[in-house]
């Protein structure tokens, strides 16, 4: 597996510009980046996973790191076994604060037992460090302006598209 090559995985219901932050970031550390719907079971989800991809091809072609970044989904098993089929050396997660240490440190070490697969943790820009999806949902469910904490193509979504869902 190749250490040049890494999965930025995530629910991405609906992306966010902490999540565009990292993909950035890694976009500029690694020379092909695999940005992964994952299908969370655990969560309820607002949106589509082909509407999260569209949403996220959108984001990336307007913050303009499309050229090495490769957006897909996975629900048919482990991460680490999508992470082998193309050749993937590392996983890229996005650390907002502790909270997100304590929750992604036991899935960083599982997957490094499961296929010896490294995970790197990047902190975003501060002015995203208290953005998730899970506020944003909140927020345009009851009708709330998303635009200060989405890329303009999920603002454009959500503020047309979204409000029966
Ligand atoms: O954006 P999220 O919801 O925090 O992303 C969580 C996600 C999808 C990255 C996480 O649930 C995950 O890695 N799922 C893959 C399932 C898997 O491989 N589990 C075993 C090792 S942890």
């Amino acid at each position: 597996m190749s250490a040049r090559i890494a999965v930025v995985p995530g629910s991405f219901d609906p992306p966010t510009l902490g999540h565009l932050d990292v993909i950035r970031r890694a976009a500029a550390l690694y020379d092909e980046l695999h940005v992964l719907v994952v299908h969370n079971p655990d969560k309820q989800a607002m949106l589509p996973v082909a509407q999260r991809l569209t949403l996220l091809d959108e984001s990336i072609a307007e913050a303009g790191v499309a050229g090495k970044v490769i957006v897909g989904s996975w629900s048919m098993g482990l991460l680490v076994d999508y992470a082998r089929d193309v050749n993937a050396g590392v996983l890229v997660k996005g650390i907002r604060s502790q909270v997100d240490v304590a929750y992604e440190s036991p899935m960083a070490i599982v997957n490094r037992h499961l296929a010896d697969i490294e995970t790197v943790f990047l902190l975003p820009d501060p002015a995203h460090a208290l953005v998730s999806s899970s506020l944003v949902r909140q927020v345009a469910a009851l009708g709330g302006d998303v635009t200060p904490f989405v890329p303009p193509a999920v603002a454009r979504f959500l503020d047309t598209g979204a409000r029966g869902l």
